[in-house]
């Protein structure tokens, strides 16, 4: 029997699904909330880490942990490191000669301020770690830009004081998502952002239908799973109003509620099949 080890700290449908999908396959599943357990390196838990904490660092570290002994990690720590940091991700897509929006990094407000007036209007801004949306602003004009600029100067965290200044791809308020599982594309959906906001994330009320991706997405979306070596990868992509597409981010710990409902695929499901089954290899 394979011994499948679920880590998380707050359990969403999404794990919940995984748990049941392991243990209909015949698993036997130990579940790890990361905030109550302490991870001992070089010791073994299970067979497999399916790694789930919704805070970046604590899923890092804990597929880190679990990799120590040689366990297999589902995301392993390096391609939740990459994927979680949006200047990391770019660098790297950017190298494999894959289509990213133009972005400029600023360290500093100086540079960022530098980098602000260089950029064509109106001009993205996002620190480089945070999901769901949160700090990632549409700037028109010089005056938002100073606040923005204030408020992120005050913020606690280093990271979180860098800017990446993006090209605004024109996308109507839409955006593809990919999921690429085990190398293949398990299926595509397209997230339409909500009447009173630019951005498409589900967390902020985005709504989501199916989308029949061409062979070219299909192809870029394995590429860019493969590039930070990951097994289970969501693949963000905008489409601007010519049809020209640009890899947004990747996302090392996807959710896939929405993914389900628009596209009917049962992601929990196929997770555990390929976990399971390349855990018997
Ligand atoms: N350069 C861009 N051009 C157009 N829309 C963008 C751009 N960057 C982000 N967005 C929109 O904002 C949303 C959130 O930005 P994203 O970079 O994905 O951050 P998060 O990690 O918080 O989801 C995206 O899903 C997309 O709808
Ligand atoms: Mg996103």
């Amino acid at each position: 029997m394979v011994e499948v080890e679920l880590l998380y700290d707050y359990p969403r449908l999404e794990e919940r699904l995984i748990i049941e999908r392991l243990r209909a396959r015949g698993a036997e599943v130990t579940l790890t909330n990361v905030n109550d357990v302490p991870l001992v390196m070089g010791e073994r838990v299970a067979d497999v880490a399916v790694v789930r904490p919704i805070s970046m660092f604590k899923a890092i570290y804990a597929a880190a942990a679990r990799e120590s002994a040689g366990t297999w990690a589902v995301n392993n720590a390096s391609a939740i490191s990459v994927c979680g940091d949006k200047v990391l991700c770019l660098s790297r897509m950017a190298a494999s000669g894959i289509r990213i929006p133009r972005t400029v990094i600023a360290v500093d407000s100086r540079s960022a301020e530098q980098a602000f007036k260089a950029s064509p209007k109106p001009v993205v801004d996002k620190p480089p770690i945070g999901s769901w949306g949160r700090l990632v602003s549409l700037i028109e004009d010089e005056r938002t830009w100073r606040t923005i600029l204030e408020y992120r100067s005050l913020l606690s965290s280093a990271q979180l004081k860098v800017h990446l200044l993006q090209q605004y791809v024109e996308t109507g308020g839409r955006d593809v998502r990919v999921i690429v599982l085990g190398g293949e594309v398990l299926g595509a959906m397209e997230r339409i952002g909500p009447p009173d906001d630019w951005r498409t994330n589900v967390a902020l009320g985005g709504k989501t239908v199916p989308y029949k991706l061409n062979g070219e997405l299909v192809e870029t979306s394995i590429k860019c799973a493969e590039l930070v070596g990951g097994d289970f990868i969501a693949v963000d992509i905008l489409v601007d109003r010519s049809g020209n597409y640009y890899v947004n981010e990747l996302n090392g710990v996807p959710e896939f509620k929405g993914f389900m409902e628009a596209t009917g695929i049962d992601v929990a499901a196929h997770l555990a099949g390929f976990v399971l089954d390349r855990a018997k290899r």
